[in-house]
C-alpha cells in the first residue's frame, strides 16, 4: 500500500481516501465531559485504551504518562508498557496460553492484572505461579448484566475463586465488571439504572468476599453510558471507559453525546452517482467503515454512518445506506432522489462512524485536525493485531 499521501499532506482535501480523520477539540471536550462527570464520585479513572490504541489519545486522556490503564490486548499492554504506562488492567479473561506472556511482561516491571471467572482458570494460574515461582495480580470478573462473561453475583464460585486464588499466594486484586448491555437501553433512565445494577453487583461480590475473609482492595467497574449517567458509586475505586473518548453514533442514538461531539471521522471521495436512484458512491466502503451496524438496533438507524462535509458538517440526512468492501453508497433517508446534493465526483466527505473502536480499528493512523478546519496539525500512529 502507498502511503505517501497519508504521512505527507498539509490539509485533508490532499490525502489519498479513505483516510482516518481525528478532531482533537471535539476529542478534548469529551474527555473534559467525562472527567466531570467522574469527579462527582471518589473513583480513579483507568481509561480504555482499546478504542484508540494510540499513545498521544491516551496521554491527551490521562495527563499522565503511566496509567492507570485498561487494554483488551497484551499487544496493546506491549505497546503501551514500552511507552511508560506501567499500571494496566488486562480485562479480557485470561487463558494459560498467555501465562508465559503475562510473565514476560510482569519481569520488565509492568503491574500487570489479569482477569478470570472460573475455578478451573484460578486453579491453573495457581499452578503455573508455584511452577514458576512468581506472584500474579488477578481480579475475578463479574456478570452484572448478563451480557457476557464473569461469575454471576450470588454464585457460589465467587467464594470458591477467591479463597483458590489467596491459597494459591496470588493477590487478588478485587472485582471488576463491565455492563456492556448498557448499549442496549433505550433510554436515560434506563441507562441510570443500568449503572446502579453494575455498581450493586461489583460491590456486593467485594462485599461477599470480605465478609468471607478474603481481602478486596478493588471495586472496578464502567461502559461509557453507565460512567456518564451513574448516580451513586459508593463502594466503587474505579471506573474504565473507552469509548468516550471519540463518542459515534452509537452514543449519540443512547443520548450519551451528540453527533457534533463525534471526533472520529472516515474521509472519502464522491466516486459517482446513480442520479435516478439518488445514490452517490464513495470509496468508503465496510472495509474502512467496518461492518458494525450497531445503529440498526436502536430507533434511529444510522446505515453505515452519517455524511459531513469536509468541514464536518452534517449534512441533514444524507448516510451511508448500504456498503460494500470498498464501496459506500449514499442517499437521502427517506430515499427521494430529489432530496440527495449535488456532490460532483471528486467532492470529499467525511463520516461519522456507528462505533468509533471498530472503525478505528480499520486505519493505522489518525490525521488530526481542529474544529472545523481541513489543515492536517498532527499524524498519530495507531496499531492493529494481537
Ligand atoms: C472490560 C471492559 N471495560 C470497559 C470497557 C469500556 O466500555 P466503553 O467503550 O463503553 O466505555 C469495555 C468495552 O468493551 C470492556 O470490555
Amino acid at each position: 500500500m502507498d502511503d505517501s499521501s497519508k504521512n505527507t499532506a498539509h490539509s485533508l482535501s490532499d490525502l489519498e481516501t479513505p483516510a482516518l480523520v481525528l478532531d482533537q477539540n471535539r476529542m478534548a471536550q469529551n474527555v473534559d465531559r467525562m472527567r466531570a462527570s467522574l469527579a462527582r464520585f471518589d473513583v480513579a479513572f483507568r481509561p480504555h485504551v482499546k478504542t484508540s490504541k494510540s499513545i498521544q489519545v491516551t496521554r491527551s486522556t490521562l495527563g499522565q504518562a503511566s496509567g492507570p490503564i485498561t487494554v483488551s490486548t497484551l499487544k496493546e499492554a506491549e505497546y503501551f508498557s514500552a511507552s511508560g504506562f506501567t499500571d494496566i488492567l488486562y480485562a479480557v479473561g485470561i487463558v494459560p496460553g498467555k501465562f508465559d506472556h503475562v510473565i514476560r511482561l510482569r519481569r520488565q516491571g509492568v503491574k500487570l492484572t489479569v482477569i478470570l471467572d472460573s475455578l478451573e482458570m484460578a486453579q491453573a494460574l495457581c499452578g503455573k505461579a508455584r511452577q514458576e515461582n512468581t506472584r500474579f495480580d488477578v481480579m475475578i470478573e463479574i456478570d452484572s448484566d448478563g451480557h457476557r462473561s464473569g461469575v454471576v453475583p450470588d454464585s457460589p464460585q465467587l467464594l470458591d475463586i477467591g479463597r483458590c486464588l489467596v491459597a494459591g499466594g496470588q493477590y487478588l486484586a478485587g472485582v471488576v465488571t463491565h455492563a456492556g448491555n448498557s448499549y442496549n437501553c433505550r433510554s436515560i433512565p434506563a441507562i441510570r439504572q443500568m449503572a446502579q445494577q453494575e455498581r450493586d453487583a461489583a460491590v456486593g461480590c467485594a462485599d461477599r468476599l470480605r465478609a468471607a475473609g478474603i481481602a478486596c482492595p478493588t471495586v472496578s467497574i464502567g461502559s461509557t453510558p453507565t460512567a456518564m449517567f451513574a448516580d451513586n458509586l459508593d463502594g466503587v475505586s474505579e471506573v474504565r471507559a473507552g469509548v468516550f473518548v471519540f463518542g459515534d453514533l452509537v452514543m449519540a442514538g443512547l443520548g450519551v453525546c451528540r453527533q457534533q461531539d463525534i471526533a472520529l471521522s472516515v474521509l472519502t471521495t464522491v466516486i459517482g452517482h446513480q442520479k435516478e436512484k439518488g445514490w452517490i458512491i464513495t470509496d468508503a466502503g465496510w472495509m474502512a467503515m467496518s461492518r458494525d451496524r450497531g445503529t440498526s438496533k436502536q430507533a434511529v438507524d444510522q446505515g453505515y454512518g452519517l455524511i459531513c462535509g469536509l468541514d464536518g458538517e452534517l449534512l441533514p440526512d444524507m448516510l451511508v445506506v448500504d456498503a460494500n468492501q470498498e464501496h459506500g453508497v449514499i442517499a437521502h433517508r427517506f430515499g427521494d432522489p430529489a432530496q440527495t446534493p449535488a456532490l460532483p465526483i471528486g467532492t470529499m466527505l467525511r463520516i461519522l462512524p456507528n462505533h468509533a473502536c471498530a472503525t478505528g480499528a480499520q486505519h493505522s493512523r489518525y490525521h488530526v485536525v481542529n474544529r472545523n478546519s481541513s489543515d492536517i496539525v498532527e499524524i498519530w500512529e495507531r496499531f492493529r493485531g494481537w
